[in-house]
């Protein structure tokens, strides 16, 4: 009999109390990552375990000598988990320090609040661009479907880079907040995400699942949507959101998804980018996004939108090269009949359990050329091409 008591504690009591000890705990589920960095703005985003208010000390020698809030409608953002501070008036080319110093808020009352433990990040550091760079090097992710592990020793061997995309289905179908949490940025952030930013390109997965409209309050672009502009240097970046890759009236999307006429807003979009001075004098002009741009794809309605609506505007922009994923296998393809630019497509871990499929893309920007490498995630080299 005592035994079982002391099996029946072991197994399921203590267990119970180390769970309700933890979840009293304030923490950073995700350490400080870096979003939207340009050469004058960042936006320091942490996720705390329980709601909270947060602040960031920065400044250009380790004294920090600046605290920042974030506050809109003149309150001060808090009593969320999420905590994003944007740092402005910076200046280009500077390196910067920082922390994040999350509050824990026990009580939210009209008339009290209470509160808690504070925590604090360690003191990062990031360094802005700046329009002279002519030399600068990324790398590119997709289809990672919620395995991240192997992302931080590629990013060991690569610790040159100025940021890294994530081109589209990081995630699995998101069913929860936690997922995002857990399977993307802690991991991100405990490897590269606090000094250099990821910039994020949406894949069809992540548009699937009862928290996938939660993603956007996780990420910060330039405008806002996921389709976005950006600019390093001598460098023009156009990130696209290629959407679902079924027709929207597929009984599976139950009526809610929109993508045909998002698509359409988007290309009229991308002739209004292409046609400013900043895109059209560009030395060079890269398109991350997630389903390829070809006239010769898989026939899925999300593939012939893409060919139809986005691959002849870009053509006609002079895009230099296109990288993107979804069909979770590799290859590099130089322009021909069915893309005039050259398109990288990285592998993926699903198909067929191959795990010989993933990959990584790094990209060496010089004045002159872009020099780009399809990659195992040993560094072994599948495929390269000197673009111009
Ligand atoms: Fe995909």
């Amino acid at each position: 009999m005592k035994r079982i008591i002391l099996i029946i504690v072991a197994c399921i009591v203590l267990p119970l109390l180390i769970a309700a000890q933890d979840s009293s705990k304030f923490y950073f589920r995700s350490l400080p990552y870096l979003q939207n960095l340009s050469e004058n703005e960042v936006t320091v985003f942490s996720v705390a375990s329980k709601p909270c208010v947060s602040y960031v000390l920065f400044g250009e020698t380790f004294e920090l000598s600046d605290a920042v809030f974030a506050s809109q409608h003149g309150q001060i953002d808090a009593n969320r988990h999420v905590q994003k501070v944007k740092l402005s008036g910076l200046l280009p080319g500077k390196k910067y320090y920082y922390r994040v110093v999350s509050k824990e808020i026990k009580v939210y009352q009209a008339y009290k609040v209470l509160f808690g433990d504070s925590v604090m990040s360690d003191i990062h550091s990031f360094v802005t661009p700046h329009s002279d760079i002519r030399r600068f090097s990324f790398l590119t992710f997709n289809d990672v479907h919620s395995r991240p592990d192997f992302i931080d020793s590629v990013y060991r061997q690569n610790r040159d880079v100025a940021f890294i995309c994530y081109n589209g289905d990081m995630l699995d179908d998101i069913y929860h907040s936690n997922e995002i949490i857990d399977h993307f940025l802690a991991s991100s952030a405990a490897s590269f995400g606090a000094s250099i930013p990821f910039v994020y390109t949406r894949g069809n997965h992540e548009t699937r699942g009862p928290a996938a409209r939660e993603l956007i309050d996780f990420v910060c672009t330039p405008n806002g949507q996921y389709f976005y502009t950006f600019n390093i240097g001598n460098t023009a970046f156009m990130v696209l959101d290629t959407g679902e890759d079924k027709p929207d009236t597929h009984t599976v999307y139950a009526g809610l998804a929109d993508y045909d006429r998002y698509r359409t807003m988007q290309a009229a979009w991308i002739r209004s980018v292409t046609d400013t001075d900043s895109w059209k004098k560009a030395k060079h002009r890269i398109v991350c996004a997630h389903i390829p741009a070809s006239r010769s794809h898989d026939g899925w309605h999300g593939s012939t939108e893409v060919a139809q609506k986005f691959l002849p505007l870009l053509e006609n922009a002079r895009v230099d090269l296109y990288l993107c994923g979804h069909t979770h296998e590799p290859v590099l393809e130089t322009p021909n009949a069915n893309h005039k630019f050259t398109m990288v497509v990285g592998g993926g871990p699903m198909r067929n359990e191959k795990s010989a499929n993933v990959t990584y893309i790094r990209v060496d920007v010089d004045h002159n050329y872009l020099y780009v490498r399809l990659l195992t995630p040993k560094g072994e080299i599948i495929n390269e091409y000197k673009v111009k």
